[in-house]
């Protein structure tokens, strides 16, 4: 047997004593060799640690499901520590009854369960300009995907009843920066859910707990965490988070307003700068996530050596509108170099583009909507790397 396989034929402490009693945690965690599983900051990229972020772990996840303390948070006033007996949701302005909700009416209307992704327009941010970022969790790790059970906001706007004139919505968060955005109706009454639960259980205080706005597909700075105020008006309000922020300035000095929807997107996520190969030359297997906030991603494209072939990758698991899709490419590494790459599809038969591609349309201005093609360098040793190829 080799030096390793003891552990086969050697008995472990595990197997020779009894384990924790059931209520050792109430609560539960995950094990304790897992603890290097966790949101990460980059320190230098915001002044201070209150209007922040940090990063979903990406490289350590599976599936499509983020699970709810890996969730990455983008504050810009710190997490509002809410009583919910003593928050309330308000919608007032151009309705033809102006209403209160406690926590407790809310529960009182329909539910709907929907799984979708939140990417922060900011995601990818730091690569405009060139790879800078090392490892998929800070390069892409302003995402997340969980299920979210609430109110179909249309049920809570039909009930104060929207005036012909009201076109628009502005949202208002409870927590110290108030973060307001405007919505158009026609989203409002689509798809958005005023959303109490995540992945089952009570929103996280750092994801709006007792209540967020969830806007399917968009950009993630319009899901107003602590959801406090809806003021139903006539025209966009152009707060300072749809002009001066999350507008995407050009090259020629004028900036896209109102890019709401996130593009299709995807990144392989192992191997990756924080992941590397450790086993050598043989059977391997990549995987990363995709996703669209116009739809499904039916399709997405492998290649190893910088896009001179592509693979059809495998995708397994759901495949939900605007929620995250997990891919799959396995092949026999030879143990030389590769240049990894991935490339959504997605059901409108939008193809993710190069970040050339994206820099022709769109300059290096913007720190918003980069959705390029992300590509890893992995050396013999397994060891990879954040690099750009043209
Ligand atoms: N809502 C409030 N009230 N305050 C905030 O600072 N941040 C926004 C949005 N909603 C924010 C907010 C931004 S910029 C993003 S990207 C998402 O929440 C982040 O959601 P998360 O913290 O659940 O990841």
């Amino acid at each position: 047997l080799a030096a390793g396989e003891k552990v086969i034929t050697e008995l472990q402490p595990w197997m020779s004593e009894s384990g924790a009693p059931v209520d050792a945690m109430p609560y539960g965690k995950p094990s304790a060799y897992e603890d290097h599983v966790k949101r990460r900051t980059v320190e230098w990229l915001t002044a201070d640690p209150i209007s922040s972020i940090n990063f979903t772990p990406l490289h350590e996840l599976d599936g499509i499901i983020t699970p709810n303390g890996l969730a990455f948070e983008r504050h810009h006033g710190g997490a509002a520590d809410i009583e919910p007996g003593k928050h309330r949701l308000m919608i007032n302005g151009l309705v033809e009854t102006e209403l209160v909700f406690t926590m407790d009416d809310l529960m009182r209307f329909p539910r709907e369960n929907h799984v979708y992704f939140l990417e922060c327009a900011a995601n990818s941010g730091m690569e405009w300009r060139g790879s800078q970022l090392n490892g998929c969790q800070f390069t892409h790790g302003m995402i997340h995907n969980v299920m979210y059970t609430g109110v179909p906001l249309r049920l809570l706007l039909e009930e104060a009843g929207v005036k012909t004139a009201g076109k628009w919505l502005l949202a208002e968060g409870a927590d110290s920066a108030a973060m307001t955005r405007s919505i158009p109706m026609e989203k409002a009454m689509d798809d958005c859910i005023v959303a109490f639960k995540m992945n089952g259980e009570a929103l996280r205080p750092e994801q709006g707990y007792p209540v967020r706005l969830v806007v399917p597909g968009w950009e993630g700075n319009m899901w107003v965490k602590w959801l406090r105020r809806l003021e139903v008006g006539d025209k966009p309000w152009h707060h300072r988070e749809e002009t001066s922020k999350y507008t995407d300035l050009l090259a020629n000095g004028k900036a896209r307003r109102f890019t709401w929807e996130m593009d299709a997107k995807s990144v392989i996520t192992n191997p990756s700068p924080q992941a590397p190969i450790k086993h050598g030359k043989g059977p391997t297997v990549i995987t990363g996530v995709a996703w669209s906030g116009r739809g499904t991603v039916p399709r997405v494209d492998v290649t190893v050596d910088g896009g001179i072939t592509w693979h059809k990758a495998r995708i397994s698991g759901p495949s939900l509108d605007k929620s995250m899709h997990r891919f799959y490419y396995e092949f026999d590494w030879d143990g030389k170099p590769l240049l990894l790459q991935s490339r959504a599809h997605d059901s409108t038969g939008y193809v993710q583009p190069t970040k050339d591609q994206l820099r022709k349309f769109r300059g290096v201005n913007s720190i918003y909507h980069n959705n390029g093609i992300q590509t890893w360098a992995v050396d013999e040793e397994g060891i990879a790397e954040n690099v750009e190829i043209s």
